[in-house]
């Protein structure tokens, strides 16, 4: 067998090969964050076709924390029934499901822009806006800290086997790790183990609620800027992410996103190696991953343990299947 479909078991998980369908935002739901049909359809077409395992796209934790406007939610009891019914579905198939949570800080979509909560009252870097952000209070921090915990149980309620905490792309935990965006003088800004005392926090509060079950954490490795995090941070900071609790690093961009400067595929690969020779954890990559021979050789070769398959997913929903019968056909 060849390495991407060997079997990989995290905690009493077990996956059935290396492919996870990455969180991809597809503006399915009801604007009151429901799941639809459609949304239940879209990750069954390719859930069905072989994955190991999906991570469904974010669901926002409290209203001032989404980022657009048919996002799915997690923000109250009454959205359970509906997640519940997606997790089913997905699990149905074999492949492990997990729910991304997330909140928008500065890049949240409101209404009200003075509304914005920021570590420190700055734009991220590649964000234009007119109104720039506040700074959370004390005490606005730890309702995002009760906010996941509630999401959190209302994903276990709803069934799924994990949840993935969304530390990238520019959101609200990737503004508190990046120095490019946090100034505070108080003891979630400076260092940059204040920096990320926010996310261990969240990591440690969400491990009690996830107890057996799978903790994923999407680190913002890289910023792709002058002055964001460095490559030392990204591994101090998924070193402790363990220490506190997570099961799997997903490594991905930080205030630069997820595209990476290179067209190359595995752009990320690089960066995730680095960690994973840091880690005892399973890592996963995702970024521009398209064949099978290089899926393969990510795992067999680079020593990592799942790869992230998003876009090459999108436009070919029998992409593990596809995979399958080329390097099969191969050998
Ligand atoms: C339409 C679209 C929406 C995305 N939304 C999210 C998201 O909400 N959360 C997230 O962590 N990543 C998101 N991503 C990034 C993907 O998870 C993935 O990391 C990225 O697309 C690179 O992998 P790929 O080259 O295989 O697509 C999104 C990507 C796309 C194309």
């Amino acid at each position: 067998m060849t390495a991407l479909f060997e079997p990989k078991k995290v905690k009493d998980f077990l996956f059935k090969n290396r492919i996870i369908m990455p969180p991809m935002v597809s503006e399915k739901a009801t604007e009151q964050g429901q799941v639809t049909d459609k949304n239940v359809e879209y990750y069954l077409d390719r859930a069905k076709e072989g994955l190991a395992g999906v991570i469904v796209e974010p669901a926002f934790i409290s209203e001032n924390g989404r980022c657009s406007r048919h996002q799915l939610s997690a923000a109250d009891d009454d959205k359970v029934e509906g997640l519940s019914r997606l997790a089913s579905s997905i699990k149905n198939t074999g492949a492990v499901a997990i729910l991304q949570l997330n909140h928008g800080g500065a890049k949240a979509y409101s209404k009200d822009k003075s509304e914005l909560l920021s570590p420190s009252g700055v734009l991220a870097p590649n964000v234009t806006q007119e109104v720039t952000p506040r700074q959370m209070t004390l005490g606005e921090i730890a309702q995002v800290k009760a906010d996941f915990i509630k999401a959190t149980e209302r994903a276990m309620e709803a069934g799924f086997d994990g949840v993935e905490i969304h530390g990238a792309h520019g959101f609200l935990l990737n503004q508190f790790n990046s120095p490019l965006t946090n100034f505070r003088q108080d003891k979630y800004g400076g260092s940059r183990k204040n920096r990320a005392r926010l996310s261990l926090e969240v990591a440690s509060d969400l491990k009690e609620v996830v107890g057996n079950k799978l903790l994923l954490y999407r680190l913002g490795a890289t910023d792709g800027y002058d002055k964001g995090l460095t490559m030392p941070d990204a591994i101090w900071i998924a070193k402790e992410l363990v220490r506190n609790g997570v099961d799997i690093i997903d490594v991905s961009g930080g205030h630069g996103g997820y595209r990476g400067h290179t067209r190359s595929q595995g752009y990320f690969v690089p960066i995730a190696v680095e960690i994973k020779q840091n880690l005892t954890q399973p890592v996963m990559v995702a970024g521009g991953i398209s064949s099978p021979q290089y899926a393969n050789e990510v795992i067999e070769e680079e020593g990592l343990d799942f790869v992230g398959v998003g876009r090459a997913l999108l436009s070919r929903p029998d992409w593990p299947y596809m995979a399958k019968q080329e390097l099969i056909n191969r050998k």
